[in-house]
């Protein structure tokens, strides 16, 4: 059996919307759950919250095997194009990621194995969508070399988006749940419009914000933080809602 346990010992991660970012929209989608879905997740996850599971997509990615699933984490389309104007690409994306694991989820003969592997690249990749740099440009890898320093750290724009905004304030995943606002039945509707495409527009057209934001080299500290967490903090609770939602279609 492969013990799946990665970016640890000190090991230089690639940068992910960070382990914490994850942990938090899958900690609010999971209090949005219906009772079936959530009958259903918690059986397959055997315990696991969904927290829990929310990086298993990232663990995966150093293992061969697996490495077919890693294209499936972002998806870049011309900032002045609309998802599938141009041909996707073969190797698939963020799009064809999410969309595969709706359709193997909703299809009563898939085994139980990969019902579980699908479930937790889902509940990932509806994070990732999430992350405006994740709908980014593919000359520069959704900002991954676009060189910054973050305080006195050397980072890179993907990494501040993925990462060091969230961790910058020491709060761990629930902590940080508890500190979001809890949108009332209006915003909540208005959130959950549109579907997996229209999400992809929108993180792109904050993926042209985020790019426009910084310069190559330069140092973003506070007043950085205090410009764009708003936005970060309104990506986690969309991410939350919406993976609640999908998932409350698949197992209704
Ligand atoms: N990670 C690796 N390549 C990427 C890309 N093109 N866009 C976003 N994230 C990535
Ligand atoms: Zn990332
Ligand atoms: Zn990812």
């Amino acid at each position: 059996m492969l013990f799946l346990s990665v970016c640890s010992f000190g090991t230089a991660c690639d940068a992910v919307w960070g382990k914490t970012g994850h942990q938090i929209t899958a900690h609010i989608a999971q209090q949005h759950l219906n009772e079936q879905a959530k009958t259903a997740i918690a059986e397959l996850l055997e315990g696991e919250n969904m927290a829990a599971v929310s990086n298993y997509a990232d663990d995966i990615k150093k293992i061969q095997a697996f490495k077919k699933y890693s294209p499936w984490h972002y998806v870049n389309f011309p900032f002045d194009e609309r998802y599938g104007d141009s041909p996707v690409s073969e190797k698939g994306d963020l799009v064809m990621g999410i969309e595969t694991c709706i359709a193997l989820l909703k299809d009563s003969s898939t085994e139980r194995s990969e019902r579980i592997f699908y479930l937790k690249l889902l509940i990932h990749f509806m994070g990732d969508l999430h992350q405006p740099l994740h709908v980014g440009r593919a000359s520069d890898r959704g900002g991954n070399d676009i060189q910054v320093r973050w305080y006195d750290q050397g980072s890179n724009l993907h990494r501040v988006w993925d990462i060091d905004i969230i961790d910058h304030f020491g709060m761990n995943y629930s902590e940080w749940s508890e500190s979001l606002p809890k949108p009332n039945a209006q915003l909540k509707a208005k959130i959950l419009e549109g579907n997996v495409i229209d999400w992809v527009h929108e993180s792109q057209e904050l993926s042209k914000m985020v790019y426009a934001s910084a310069t190559i080299g330069e140092k973003l500290e506070a007043e950085y933080l205090n410009t764009h967490i708003k936005i970060v903090r309104e990506q986690l609770v969309k991410g939350g809602l919406r993976l609640a939602k999908v998932l409350n279609a698949i197992f209704s």
